[in-house]
């Protein structure tokens, strides 16, 4: 694992979008694992401003969300799919028959989530998984006491999760209580992982999720297994991270690291 501290949530959501690109254009196959939530809109900006800006070219790759609220359907301006087009499909040059999220709606959920699996499998696999963070820890919506070799599968929100969403639905009641998320074995078989974490109400899972030991509690500390996951986080998220100069020392000095600082 790595820790890139930006100065500014711009900054560190420029910094994830830098990364995109940079694969996407080393790879115009790239198969990209998505997240929702408020901390990716910055990075979906951005992806935004390189396609209209710099021509960054979606056209050839496919992505793959990671997960979807059970009982939405795809119009419904709360569902992830709906989110997905407004902040990025609909401004970028993606094609949207290579676009995938589970379908929440779907009469046979398990059938849905073994199709996703699948689907994914025969992509190929996840080059490069978008991450964020709960702050209970989830990633997708692995909330606590998810198995560290769990698959695609429908999960019930905690009261954690349910509250931290409640504002976008005007209310925790309107929260659906359900989705089917990518398990985190699912997610620890991307071959690049970038967790995004900013603001301080983020800083003490962000050092859990780090420093903290492997526990199934916290699903973003099963990212410690991952060959090659980066967390990118600003000053605030970064708060209560005890080895902040040594993460800045290896960004410093890592030759991987020279064309983006
Ligand atoms: C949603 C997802 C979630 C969010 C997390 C952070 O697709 O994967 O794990 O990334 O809940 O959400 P925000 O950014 O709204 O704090």
């Amino acid at each position: 694992m790595e820790v890139i501290i930006q100065p500014t949530d711009e900054t560190a959501a420029a910094f994830v979008a830098t990364i995109v690109a940079h694969d996407l254009r080393a790879n115009p196959h790239l198969v990209l694992g998505l997240a929702t939530g408020k901390t990716m809109e910055r990075v979906y900006r951005c992806l935004v401003r390189m396609h209209k800006e710099e021509k960054l070219d979606f056209s050839l790759c496919s992505t793959f969300n990671l997960d979807e609220y059970v009982g939405l359907s795809p119009s419904d301006p709360h569902s992830y799919r709906h989110y997905m087009d407004h902040h990025l499909f609909r401004h970028v040059n993606v094609d949207l028959r290579n676009t995938h999220l589970p379908n929440g709606l779907a009469d046979d959920l398990e059938k849905e989530c073994t199709r996703y699996e699948a689907l994914i499998q025969r992509f190929g696999g996840i080059d490069l998984q978008l991450l964020g963070i709960g702050k209970a820890g989830h990633i997708g919506f692995n909330e606590p006491l998810s198995a560290l070799r769990s698959r695609t599968r429908v999960k019930a929100l905690t009261p954690t999760t349910l509250k931290q969403n409640a504002p976008s639905f005007g209310g925790e009641e309107r929260v659906p209580r359900r989705a089917i998320t990518m398990g985190v074995g699912t997610i620890l078989e991307s071959r690049r992982c970038l967790l995004l974490a900013t603001g301080e109400s983020k800083a003490e899972v962000i050092a859990k999720a780090v420093e903290g030991p492997i526990t199934s509690m916290i699903s973003a500390t099963t990212l410690q297994l991952h060959p090659r996951c980066t967390v990118i986080v600003d000053e605030s998220a970064a708060g209560q991270l005890k080895e902040k100069d040594y993460y800045r020392w290896i960004f410093a000095n890592e030759p991987e690291w020279e064309e983006y600082r």
